[in-house]
């Protein structure tokens, strides 16, 4: 594993490709990909910029359906930068899986996304999923993380320590 730590700030003429491993642990691939984001966005102070590319890299490393953030803004979550196919704009604190994790200030991971009730279906083709709030220093949730699966019952105990961990990473971004 090269030592990538100042490599993608160095300039954005160089490559900015992720180094990933060749195996599918997914363990593995949240230790290899975590020094890469810390370099590619841990002293990010825009939200917008470290958000969108802490999505594509999760989307690349992990090939997940849709990867993305809402951010807390007057009261509601509203879409902020992400990867994959459209989704809605706008969720209630407390509703679908997001507004859950918001209210509850909690990972919701949700094996099979018909059993969740009020669960917000953006995409037919998502079967699990898995909510990460993002918290600023106090404590209280600013953002979600919010990732869909094509695969049933994806996410594990390894995705919500690799996860909280990445999030905290966008601590420089957030208000
Ligand atoms: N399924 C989410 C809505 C957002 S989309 O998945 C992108 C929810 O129930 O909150």
């Amino acid at each position: 594993m090269p030592d990538v730590r100042g490599y993608f700030r160095a300039s954005c003429r160089m490559s900015e490709e992720l180094i990933l491993p060749e195996n599918q642990d997914r363990a593995e691939r949240y230790a290899v990909l975590a020094p890469q984001l810390a370099a590619l966005i841990g002293g990010e102070p825009d939200p917008v910029a470290a958000m969108a590319n802490m999505s594509a890299a999760l989307r690349e490393a992990f090939g997940w359906h849709w990867v993305g953030f809402y951010r807390v803004l007057d009261g509601e979550l509203v879409l902020g930068p992400f990867q994959g196919p459209v989704a809605c704009a706008r969720i209630a604190f407390g509703k679908g899986v997001c507004g859950t994790a918001w209210e509850r200030n909690a990972v919701q991971v949700v094996p099979d996304v018909d059993l969740f009730p009020g669960h917000i279906a953006c995409s037919t083709h998502t079967r699990s999923e898995i909510v990460v709030p993002v918290r600023d220093g106090s404590g209280a949730v600013v953002a979600v993380l919010d990732i869909d699966s094509t695969v049933p019952a994806d996410f594990t105990e390894v995705d919500v320590r690799g996860l909280e961990g990445l999030c905290t990473l966008l601590a420089p971004a957030l208000p």
